[in-house]
């Protein structure tokens, strides 16, 4: 295990802080009360919450965590998880409410209200019913952002079918591994898809992945671009052939709160994804409490806009599921941040008066690159909610944020979580929270986490070592799909004389207790807010036949976060110097083949060796020290100490 980045070390020197203006904390959702109350009984805290959904029979247990770590919340409740998020709120009078406010790239756009909504989902599910989907099969949707995502994934939550989503910036390979593990029945995807201002095909990643994955049996296709696209016959059905013939009225049926909802993979320490197992009680509950707790969300006047993709758990959370159990109206928008030009953001939020931002930090860093005066020409005074998600916010991108969109008053709620937490876990509440650039400060109300050391012991104030979690919470993973021993070792086995859940994350605790993220301390790098595992690019890698070995690091970047930096050893009679540029080229192609142009090495070195250790591991921590160009650190641990000089040498002279 690695130590706790220490350029982040400089995070802690910052000792600004924003107190919530007294307007906005008279109007709050949620008021510091709540930590009292879900501190003097966090069962009947969570009872409480749970009073948001609407259930079709109540359960008798809060919590059962005697076969932990597997946990069972709200034992005995009957739920549907898509009844709460859409028909619910056509039943309370609210049908005309519009739900979406859907956004093409290109500029075509769709205004989707509840009602809407319900006959989308419900003409869906009756199609995938058609389709053979039931109850805990599993459909896999790679798919765009386009409103048929949303559609599929609530027609499968309607059916007590799990989805699996998978990016669409995946390759064919990465699908087809996901689709394996899932053994998924149907694949919903689109004909090709807008990226920036151009469209690109989406379904021949389709056919190359099903054509190895023997368990599918139909290709749902939405039309989005219009590309001509091969067509299986039998197997391929147009989504406007069989859905919208459909009836567009469906009873949905209660399902077990334990019910699976979804699987998502994410990257794990070894090459191989897992499939984070999500069920329905639980999870809807916490995504509908954080979304109303931390956002603030008045759903009678808010324009939310998460700008997250389906593909990763922030759009499955912050899109889906807690916003539209919430009665949201939100954004959604299908393209890039900069197409057809930088402001489209801005323009979006001066367009709709949204009124809750929700991003990531690499995307600030970014907006910051392009200039202040780029948002300064749109109105912007709508917003009155900043969020920041998926990697520690540097306090500088923090203060740009707060000050150039949020008109420096709104609250900038920095949120901590995972996959496999569910839902955010460590985050300001902003109308109660005096907030801190850089710190995700403490864990919301009904949750626990600790900063602990080496030995699982607490940590004092101004103390670092690694972020776990103490209790379990609502939304949290009920394991990996098909790898219930895996999900012991990945989380539960680091501190499991304590009990607790292992994060990856290295974290600090200030002088006031408030607790700073400081990134992975495992083999997981974070680009541009991805988790993306090393092991998982060095297998790419030495999957090709140029490549005799391969060690991958994750090193700081000043927009992406961190950028992933390979260290190869080619094989005999692959010369340097100038067949080394092309080797070098096809080595970054390969790696976008095999697993999506998201992993692609921004640098690759080609070196005559690696320094490993004595018993043949890779010191990662050296090739950090180059790739960041640092000053190496010890090497007394190798096995041969020389290494170093030799692939420092070889850089400068091959530079
Ligand atoms: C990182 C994304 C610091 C962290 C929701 C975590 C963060 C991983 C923050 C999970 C934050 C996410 N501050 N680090 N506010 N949010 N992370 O599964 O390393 O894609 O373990 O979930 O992102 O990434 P995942």
């Amino acid at each position: 295990m690695t130590e706790p980045h220490a350029a982040l070390d400089n995070l802690l020197t910052e000792n600004r802080t924003f107190p919530p203006s007294e307007e906005f904390a008279a109007q709050a959702n949620a008021t510091a009360e709540l930590y009292d109350r879900a501190n003097a009984d966090r069962e009947a805290f969570w009872a409480e919450q749970a009073g948001r959904l609407s259930w079709a029979g109540g359960w008798d247990q809060v919590l059962d965590w005697s076969k932990a770590p597997f946990a069972r919340w709200f034992v005995g409740g009957k739920l549907n998880v898509a009844y709460n998020c859409v028909d619910r709120h056509v039943e309370s009078g609210h049908g005309d409410q519009v739900a979406i406010h859907w956004e093409g790239e290109p500029g075509d756009s769709r205004a989707i209200t509840y009602a809407e909504l319900q006959r989308e989902v419900s003409r869906a599910a009756n199609a995938l019913t058609e389709l053979g989907v039931g109850a805990e099969d599993r459909v896999a949707i790679y798919m765009p952002m386009v409103p048929e995502a949303i559609f599929s994934m609530l027609a499968c939550a309607r059916l007590g079918a799990l989805h699996s989503v998978v990016f669409g910036g995946f390759s064919a390979e990465a699908l087809r591994t996901r689709i394996e593990d899932s053994r998924a029945k149907l694949v919903i995807t689109t004909d090709g898809q807008y990226r920036r201002g151009k469209p690109a095909p989406l379904k021949p990643a389709v056919d190359e992945a099903v054509a190895k994955a023997g368990s599918v049996e139909h290709v749902l296709v939405v039309k989005r671009t219009d590309t001509e696209v091969e067509w299986t016959e039998g197997r391929d059905v147009w989504w406007h052939d069989v859905v919208d013939r459909q009836s567009d009225r469906h009873t949905p049926e209660a399902f077990d709160a334990e019910h699976p909802l979804f699987i998502l993979y994410t990257s794990g320490t070894t090459g191989r994804p897992k499939g984070i197992l999500h069920t329905s009680g639980g999870y809807l509950v916490q995504s509908s409490y954080t979304h109303h707790a931390v956002f603030d969300l008045k759903p009678d006047t808010d324009v939310y806009w998460c700008t997250a993709d389906i593909g990763w758990v922030t759009g499955h959370t912050y899109i889906v599921y807690g916003p539209l159990s919430n009665r949201v109206t939100q954004v959604v928008y299908e393209g890039t941040p900069n197409t057809p030009h930088e402001g489209r953001h801005w323009e979006i939020i001066q367009k709709y008066g949204v009124s809750i931002y929700y991003t990531a930090p690499t995307l600030i860093r970014t907006f910051m690159k392009w200039g202040a005066d780029i948002p300064a020409k749109y109105d912007l005074s709508s917003l009155r909610v900043l969020g920041s998600v998926g990697e520690p916010i540097n306090p500088e991108a923090w203060i740009w944020y707060r000050e150039n969109i949020g008109a420096g008053t709104t609250p900038v709620v920095d949120t901590w979580w995972q996959t496999e937490t569910g839902s955010i876990m460590i985050s300001p509440l902003p109308g109660a929270t005096s907030t801190k650039p850089g710190s995700a400060q403490r864990p919301l109300p009904g949750i626990s986490a600790k900063v602990v050391d080496d030995q699982g012991v607490e940590v004092a104030k101004g103390g670092g070592g690694y972020l776990v979690l103490d209790e379990p919470w609502p939304s949290m993973l009920r394991g990996i799909w098909g790898d219930e021993e895996r999900y012991r070792d990945t989380y539960w086995s680091r501190f499991g004389e304590q009990g607790f859940y292992f994060a990856g994350d290295g974290a600090k605790y200030d002088a006031d207790g408030d607790i700073w993220l400081l990134g992975r301390v495992d083999d997981v790098m974070n680009v541009s807010g991805h988790r993306i595992s090393t092991t998982e690019v060095e297998s790419a890698l030495v999957s090709h036949p140029t490549v005799a070995e391969a060690a991958v690091v994750g090193a700081t970047d000043a927009t992406t976060g961190q950028g992933i930096v390979a260290f190869v050893i080619l094989r005999g009679g692959v010369a340097e110097g100038s067949d080394g540029a092309e080797a070098i080229k096809a080595l970054r192609e390969h790696v976008a083949k095999e697993i999506g142009p998201i992993a692609k090495p921004r640098q690759i070195m080609v070196v005559p060796e690696l320094p490993k250790t004595r018993s043949g591991k890779i010191m990662r921590r050296l090739l950090r020290d180059v790739a960041e160009n640092r000053q190496i650190g010890d090497v007394t641990t190798l096995a041969d100490s020389s290494v170093m000089d030799l692939i420092s040498s070889g850089l400068k002279s091959g530079a």
